[in-house]
């Protein structure tokens, strides 16, 4: 398949280099287009020699060097038909803003508009500019025509300044790249529900009593569902973040809200992954006025009720029930006695001890624990292992199918029967080797 990578004016664009080397792994041909911003950064050459291909650099000159010709005067609608993705990375504010006003004074901004394939952003710009509302308007008209954005990180920017504005890393941009095309549709037909964020309890009409939770897993984890084919929900709790395009989303903002809105719509679901930071506790008494500062304040708190547990008690058969487990400490017992106690089919183990991975982090890793298995998923990219975690889920309703073939195959029957056996005897690990290959049989 062929990308076309377009590669616009900012320090990122070094990072562009090695994403030619990522995307070319998963076998794409990529033709690169520099704009004119991008060359102030990094040559073309760079890329010529990475892609094996000339690179496209201006409108009706074509290639660097190359004298205008009726070939080159056309060239951005050959590229347009030839291509079976647009991506720009980085994306600057002013491709943003070209793109989503149609404005084609390029090649790169011309070809969007003479293109019809999917098309994958990565802005990457300083914090100031990634909060402007003009930007985040022009970011809204992009993603209500389809075109998929890859938020980027937050941390140090080139200028100096902390905040959101970095690229989002190569691995991130792949596997955007591989979702917009679809490469993996497992889900088609799977309805999936996901809870994400924190919820808020009120102390009185202006304080609450929250967590850090920012929502980027639950997020993450709709967007990889939606694109692996699923109809998604997504039941969210306060959140700067985009939902996904085209998935329902419902927000709440108490943890008795989001309980009402996970039973209400649980029952069509087929998939429900619960990532969200449920407050355990609720102030008894809510102040209707403002509490005013007087000495030392003790706040009485009542448990709220355990949505998890509660959708295990209510499942109807077929469906399957992941759970998350934030913890701190003793991460495996303490995973392990949460999904003996919460009865789900599997619990999403992660650490929220450190800084970097984990909860309000770009970054997670996790231990995807069911009764009788234990995958280790290292750090990674949230969306990332957000297509990780689903390739979990994906397996542990893969046998379901082999049973449903059992009278056509007598053979499976027989690799059943001995499974079980397998089951009966064996630990986790064996136990997890012999599924998967009895499924890869
Ligand atoms: N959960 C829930 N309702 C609650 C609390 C938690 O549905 N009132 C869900 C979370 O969405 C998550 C799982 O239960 O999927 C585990 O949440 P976690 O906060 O790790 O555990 P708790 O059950 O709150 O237990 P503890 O705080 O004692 O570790």
């Amino acid at each position: 398949m062929r990308i076309t990578l377009g590669v616009t004016g900012g320090v990122a664009a070094y990072k562009a280099a090695e994403l030619v080397r990522r995307l070319q792994q998963d076998n794409f041909s990529v033709q690169v287009v520099m704009t004119r911003g991008a060359r102030e950064f990094i040559t073309p050459l760079t890329f010529a020699a990475l892609s094996g291909q000339k690179v496209i650099t201006d409108l009706f000159g074509g290639a660097e060097g190359q004298d205008a010709n009726l070939e080159s005067a056309i060239e951005h609608i050959a590229v347009a038909q030839r291509t079976d993705l647009l991506l720009v990375a980085p994306a600057t504010a002013d491709v943003i803003a070209k793109f989503a006003r149609g404005i084609a004074d390029d090649f790169l901004t011309t070809l969007y508009l003479a293109s019809t394939a999917p098309v994958v952003i990565a802005p990457a710009m300083n914090v100031n500019m990634w909060e402007h509302p003009a930007t985040q308007a022009n970011l809204e008209t992009l993603r209500r025509r389809g075109v998929r954005v890859v938020e980027p990180g937050t941390g140090d920017l080139a200028c100096g300044m902390v905040g959101a504005g970095r690229m989002a890393e190569p691995e991130a941009i792949a596997d955007a790249v591989l979702s917009a095309l679809g490469r993996r549709h497992d889900l088609a037909g799977e309805i999936v529900l996901v809870t994400a964020g924190g919820t808020r309890e009120a102390l009185d009409p202006v304080r609450f009593l929250g967590n850090r939770s920012s929502g980027k897993m639950g997020y993450a984890l709709a967007d990889a569902a939606q694109s692996r084919g699923a109809k998604v929900t997504l039941i969210s709790g306060p959140s700067a973040l985009h939902p996904p395009p085209h998935c329902d989303l419902v927000k709440v903002t108490t943890a008795d809200q989001m309980r009402q809105a996970v039973l209400e719509r649980m029952t069509e679901a087929t998939l429900v992954i619960k990532a969200a930071a449920v407050a355990d506790y609720r102030p008894v008494n809510v102040s209707e006025q403002k509490l005013k500062r007087s000495g030392n304040l003790t706040i009485e708190l009542a448990p709220t009720e355990d949505i998890l547990a509660e959708v295990v008690r209510r499942r109807r058969p077929g469906q399957l029930i992941v759970g998350f487990a934030a913890e701190t400490s003793n991460l495996m017992e303490n995973g392990r006695a949460k999904l003996l106690r919460k009865g789900a089919d599997a619990i999403v183990v992660n650490d929220v001890s450190g800084d970097g991975v984990g909860i309000d982090a770009d970054r997670n890793a996790a231990t995807f624990l069911t009764l009788s298995t234990s995958i280790e998923l290292p750090e990674m990219p949230k969306r990332k292992l957000a297509d990780r975690i689903l390739d979990e889920i994906v397996t542990l309703r893969r046998p379901r199918s082999l049973l449903l073939e059992m009278d056509e195959h007598k053979d499976v029957n027989a690799k059943l029967d001995r499974f079980k056996q397998d089951v009966v005897r064996e630990e986790s690990a064996p136990f997890d080797a012999a599924r998967r290959q009895l499924i890869v049989e």
